[in-house]
């Protein structure tokens, strides 16, 4: 199992351990969700994309106006920080998951722990499968998908939790108001269909700096890359099907409802680039801990 003992964070101003960290009940963070965040990784214990996440946060920042009170090199300073701090209980394979957070009572909680891969892992074996639930993602004209707060979280957990009555090992991939596919719980979603990668438009999701890296990844292999609206029905046309995420990395989906993606091939191409890109064969590192107590 792993642990994060040891583990420390840094809140308001102060280093401590993850598991003493505190913030006030009274912080509108926890009281009204009124949070921004992003998240990055480490790979082999190096962290990557950090510039990508950062001026995602600084987006997130000027949409809802909750001040980061910190300037871009103090972040980067506490990143540093914490890094030194923790790298160091690291065992082998282990890697990093950084969040920042900030709430509109100003506060300011930049915390790492170790990814969970075995969370994950059984995914990377078999396939993750996907569910379309009742519930839709909230339009953008009511909560701007691009920018990654607390309340935008919420109805992706509650479509996920209406999967999970039914099927707990299943996740939730979410229409849109017009009955596009949208995304998921934490995750952007892809499909191929011969030459072609799609996913849906980047203003109805969160662009994902995963995403966003598998796009670049797919042109450089002559896969012709299409940003647009995807009907549920489309879908008995597409080979493969993938999600990408800072924690989910770039998994297969084996179905979606009833249907089944039998092909991997392009999908493993684009991991393969991927991992030399983070200089980590990701799909092994995930499969490492497929026997590990979560
Ligand atoms: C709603 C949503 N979509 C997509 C993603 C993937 O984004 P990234 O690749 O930057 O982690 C996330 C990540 O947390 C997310 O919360």
């Amino acid at each position: 199992m792993i642990s994060n003992k040891n583990i420390i964070a840094y809140i308001n101003g102060s280093y401590v351990k993850l598991e003493k960290a505190k913030i006030s009940i009274l912080d509108l963070g926890f009281t009204n969700s009124e949070m921004i965040y992003d998240t990055f990784r480490t790979f082999n214990k190096k962290v990557f994309f950090l510039k990508e996440h950062l001026e995602r946060l600084v987006l997130s920042s000027k949409y809802t106006g909750i001040n980061l009170n910190l300037s871009i090199k103090s972040i980067k300073k506490i990143i540093e920080n914490l890094l030194k701090k923790n790298l160091k209980f690291l065992n082998k394979n282990e890697d990093l998951w950084c969040f920042m957070r900030f709430t509109r009572s100003n506060s300011v909680v930049i915390e790492m722990r170790k990814l969970n891969f075995s969370n994950y892992a059984p995914f990377y074996k078999e396939g993750l499968r996907l569910h379309v639930p009742k519930l839709r993602r909230i339009p953008p004209k009511y909560l701007n998908p691009q920018y990654k707060n607390s309340s935008s979280y919420f109805t992706l957990s509650l479509a996920r939790e209406e999967i999970w009555k039914f099927d707990r090992t299943a996740n939730a991939i979410l229409l849109d108001e017009n009955k596009n596919i949208n995304e998921g719980n934490g995750f952007n979603i892809f499909f191929i269909k011969n030459n072609k990668v799609l996913t849906p438009k980047s203003q109805y999701v969160l662009p994902g700096v995963t995403r966003e890296k598998v796009i670049q990844i797919s042109k450089k292999l002559n896969l012709k890359v299409i940003e647009k609206n995807i009907k549920l029905e489309d879908m008995k046309k597409y080979d493969e099907c993938f999600v990408t995420a800072t924690g989910w990395g770039i998994c297969s989906v084996k179905s979606i409802n009833r249907k089944i993606f039998y092909n991997r091939n392009k999908t493993k191409k684009i991991q393969e680039r991927y991992s030399k890109l983070v200089g980590i064969n990701i799909v092994n590192q995930y499969l490492n801990f497929l026997n590990v107590r979560k």
